[in-house]
């Protein structure tokens, strides 16, 4: 039916004997020269043995194959998610557009005239059917610990929240700060927000009060909600210490809710509310503030290639969308399943992943608020085991730590309960997806590699977007979604037919961030100036027989540390501040586990008060209190001086090379202002190393 009136609860359960049937290619397909502008999916690419596959999308049974979906999601884009606008969502008042949006007028909304509310759609709407049924299953920190939270208890407790809010003055439209870890508080925090119209501002709780300071007063939030402490890897870790530290900073804040997730006593100050009591004592029905469809959802911040992080805004209707159809079908989600997302809400993941997807679609979601080895490797598998998750998304950084930790880790528990095995956040190379799928998966489960972006919403690019039996390649995520049109682009900033380019988006999509909070030049400038017309992703992609994309890593100063954005830029800062340093770049090396180490070159002042030791102890402080632990250099390396052209640029290419031991490719040298200087840094480097 092409009406859009196909019913959610109509999609055919998948083919259990294609889901399965995964074709192992050791190579990747023969390269097909010429290209054109659209990645279509040859016939050579499928295996002609497997039955044809049926596209999982109800609303378009006429479209039988991926091809024919992905090709219509383009052609016919506004029928595409006008259909899926109205029949995944609940709206309390229809849209009478589907999209104005256009790359080359930047204009980016979706679905206006509408009126909706996301916790609503992620709780409301299935109490009937599924109240008594497990929204969350909350994994604590202590192993064996998990606590399940139905849909039931979970509307109640975000009515609780909500009003809680509402009472102490947060309106629709204002900013409300949470630095909390997985938990139903945490969740049910998001979706009170949500549900009262204001705008949650997520802060991952491993920053520090300097940088948690800096996105409350970008985003001028007069509420922030925390805990007492946080409990992670066995660790009390002391949050509302930090958020005592943070508000001192930030005379916007005018009220601070502390959960006490564990028996400690903090000190209560004049702004201080105790929210478990709060909330207690409230109604669990809380009105709905119904939405505009472009009204913000949320903001998240996330680290550039320059200046302070960006507050990335997002829209209600069109993030909410993009997560509820990439959910279901990046990961073939049936009804029932358990689906175990291990990121911290802190992050874009946990927003999509671990809320908004799972939830919208009445999914069993997973909050763990523990760590991959705590209190030994085997966390995650004795949690599926445990648990009987179906489904799980973790980042190459986990699995290549595990990886190293042995197959015994693995192999002690049931695993049969896993169909789908998911991976984001960096590059999923070769070793770690052999393991992926073979030890973990025991060979018979998907490998899910997906791409995405916080600024993109949701998954853009996964392995099998909506066809159940194609082909999977291994170490690449593969297949645009549908809806999402892929192109490469050259140095010049212009579409290329090459194999490797800039990775940009041609068509607009519903889940594309709308905004940088307070700085729309700034999105403008950064997205969408070096392509023109197109998303610029920033990252470099190459793409195989003219369909299939794997990613190369980031193009620009953006390093990506345990699939964790920094700028580097914002790590110079910091060491710049120190008093004996006279100039500094930081840039990324190739790390076994990490993906990617931050290596910092330091220059130091001819007069100086500390010794070099000191110097390296203090700068690693200072950057752990400026910005947080995740951005601590692996290495850093004194230099007299840093390479420079001589019209003065850092040559951060050499400094990459080096840092990566790649001393051959250096390439001509001849230009620098100082040649002796790369002599000098490479002996250093080899001494450190
Ligand atoms: C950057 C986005 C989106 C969730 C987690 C990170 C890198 C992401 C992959 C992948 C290779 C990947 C890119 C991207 N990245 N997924 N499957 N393969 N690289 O979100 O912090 O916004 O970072 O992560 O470089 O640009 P984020």
């Amino acid at each position: 039916r092409r009406d859009g009136k196909g019913k959610y609860n109509d999609v055919p359960s998948s083919c259990a004997t294609c889901s399965f049937d995964l074709i192992m290619s050791d190579r990747h397909p023969n390269i097909q020269s010429g290209s054109t502008s659209r990645p279509r999916y040859s016939a050579g690419v499928h295996n002609s043995r497997r039955p044809r596959s049926t596209t999982p999308f109800p609303e378009f049974p006429d479209l039988k194959t991926h091809e024919e979906l992905y090709n219509f999601s383009l052609d016919y884009s506004e029928t595409f998610w006008g259909t899926l606008a109205r029949s995944r969502l609940t709206w309390s008042k229809d849209f009478t557009t589907v999209t104005d949006s256009s790359f080359e007028t930047k204009t980016f909304g979706w679905f206006h005239g509408g009126e909706l509310n996301a916790s609503v759609n992620c709780i409301d709407r299935h109490l009937n059917e599924r109240g008594e049924e497990p929204a969350l299953i909350w994994e604590k920190d202590e192993p064996g610990e998990s606590v399940f939270y139905s849909y039931r208890k979970l509307s109640e407790t975000v009515g609780q929240i909500g009003n809680m809010l509402k009472n102490s003055g947060v309106k629709a439209g204002d900013r409300v700060t949470i630095y909390l870890s997985n938990s139903p508080t945490a969740v049910a925090t998001m979706l009170a927000c949500a549900r009262i119209g204001a705008i949650h501002n997520v802060v991952f709780a491993g920053f520090s009060a300097n940088a948690l300071a800096a996105r409350i007063n970008d985003a001028q939030s007069e509420t922030v909600i925390t805990a007492n402490t946080i409990l992670r890897g066995g660790k009390l870790i002391p949050a509302k210490k930090t958020v005592d530290e943070a508000v001192t900073h930030c005379p916007c804040v005018r009220r601070v809710f502390v959960h006490f997730r564990t028996e400690v006593e903090v000190p209560m100050g004049k702004m201080d509310i105790n929210m478990d009591k709060a909330m207690a004592s409230e109604p669990v029905d809380c009105t709905v503030e119904n939405r505009g469809s472009e009204d913000t959802l949320f903001m998240l911040y996330t680290s550039g290639s320059t200046g302070a992080p960006k507050g990335l805004i997002h829209s209600t209707a069109g993030y909410l969308l993009y997560a509820n159809v990439t959910f279901k079908h990046a990961f073939d989600y049936n009804i029932g399943e358990k689906f175990g997302c291990v990121a911290d809400i802190g992050w874009i993941t946990g927003h999509s992943y671990v809320l908004y997807g799972p939830l919208s679609n009445g999914a069993t979601t997973l909050l763990f608020e523990s760590t991959p080895q705590y209190p030994d490797p085997g966390r995650y598998w004795e949690m599926v085991e445990r648990l009987k998750l179906n489904h799980i998304y973790l980042s190459p950084t986990a699995l290549r730590l595990l990886l190293k930790s042995g197959d015994g880790y693995v192999k002690k528990y049931n695993r049969s309960s896993l169909r789908k095995l998911g991976c984001v956040g960096e590059p999923l190379n070769h070793e770690a997806w052999e393991w992926y799928h073979k030890v973990v998966g025991e060979g018979r489960c998907d490998i899910i590699d997906t791409w995405w972006q916080t600024e993109t919403g949701g998954i853009c690019i996964s392995p099998r977007p909506s066809e159940v039996g194609a082909e999977i390649i291994p170490a690449m995520p593969m297949r645009p979604m549908p809806g999402i049109s892929l192109a490469l682009v050259d140095n010049q900033g212009k579409e290329t037919d090459a194999e490797k380019g800039a990775l940009c988006i041609k068509k607009p999509w519903p889940g594309l961030a709308r905004s940088i909070y307070g700085n729309h030049d700034r999105f403008l400038q950064t997205y969408f100036s070096n392509a023109p017309g197109l998303y610029y992703t920033g990252d470099g992609a190459h793409r195989y027989n003219n369909s299939h994309f794997q990613i190369i890593g980031r193009m620009d100063d953006v390093l990506n540390v345990s699939g964790h954005r920094l700028g580097t830029a914002e790590i110079e800062d910091v060491m710049d501040d120190h008093p004996d340093v006279s100039e500094t770049a930081v840039i990324g090396f190739p790390h076994d586990i990490k993906g990617e180490g931050v290596y910092a070159y330091a220059v130091l002042k001819d007069e100086r008060k500390s010794s070099k030791k000191e110097i390296e102890i203090e700068l690693k402080s200072m950057i752990k209190t400026r910005i947080g632990g995740l951005a601590l250099p692996e290495i850093i390396l004194f230099t007299p001086s840093l390479p420079r052209t001589r019209s003065g640029k850092i040559m951060r290419r050499i400094l990459r090379k080096i840092a990566a031991n790649d001393f051959e490719n250096l390439g001509d040298t001849s230009t620098l202002a100082d040649p002796d200087v790369i002599k000098f840094i490479v002996d250093k480097h080899k001494e450190l190393f």
